[in-house]
């Protein structure tokens, strides 16, 4: 996570406009993408970086108990209201994705949505998913990544540090699947998608699930 005086001021401004912010996108078709994302989630289920709660209309019946993992405390804050606004039994933990308090083995799924661009280490963030998971337990993600088309991932490059700033540490620019497919986890299923409604510099994503070997 970035400072304290960064996570008071930035990081507090950010968890209050994000639902805004997202807005547009969410309606113009990041929901739907959501929800099919999420429609393949069971068993025991923690989120990683659960943000402000945009997933959590889309866990159906097969989630057994939902755990919310949400480093910055305000979003947290955000979090924990939109849980009982939802009246929906779901334990939320304030803790990084690299250090999860939680033992070996101990999640059917695990979910990230747009939280992989942000972690401080993506290789510390992806091994503890893996240890997390139970053998056969799967990942599931969708993350906006580095652009295909060369002009724009120049642009990502010249744009990361300002974006970050803006966007409490969210990188434009990074290779996320070549990330995953680098963890301990075996990429099953990955699709590009272009995200609707999103500035063109963070619109390109993947979209898949990634399974920890038995
Ligand atoms: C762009 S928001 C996405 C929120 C939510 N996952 C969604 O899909 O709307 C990025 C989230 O990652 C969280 N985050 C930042 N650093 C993190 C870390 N080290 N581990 C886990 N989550 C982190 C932020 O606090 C924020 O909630």
């Amino acid at each position: 996570m970035p400072g304290p005086l960064y996570e008071a001021t930035m990081g507090r401004l950010f968890a209050v406009v994000y639902d805004r912010l997202q807005a547009r996108a969410e309606s113009a078709g990041v929901r739907e993408m959501r929800k099919g994302l999420l429609s393949q989630a069971s068993g025991r289920t923690l989120e990683v970086g659960a943000g402000t709660g945009l997933n959590l209309d889309h866990y159906g019946p097969a989630v057994g108990e939902l755990v919310l993992a949400e480093p910055s405390p305000h979003m947290a804050r955000r979090l924990r209201a939109k849980v009982s606004a939802a009246g929906r039994a779901a334990e939320v933990v304030e803790a990084p994705a690299e250090r999860l308090p939680f033992p070996d083995e101990s999640f059917d799924t695990v979910v990230v949505t747009l939280v992989l661009c942000t972690v401080p280490d993506q290789a510390a963030a992806l091994a503890e998913i893996a240890r997390v998971l139970r053998p056969d337990g799967r990942l599931l993600f969708l993350e906006h990544v580095r652009s295909e088309d060369p002009r724009i991932a120049r642009w990502q490059d010249r744009v990361e540090r300002p974006w970050r700033f803006l966007a409490a540490g969210c990188h434009p620019n990074r290779d996320t699947l070549a990330a995953i497919e680098a963890s301990p986890l075996r990429v099953e299923l990955a699709a590009r998608e272009r995200a609707p409604g999103v500035p063109r510099l963070v619109s390109e994503g993947v979209a898949g699930a990634a399974r920890r070997p038995s």
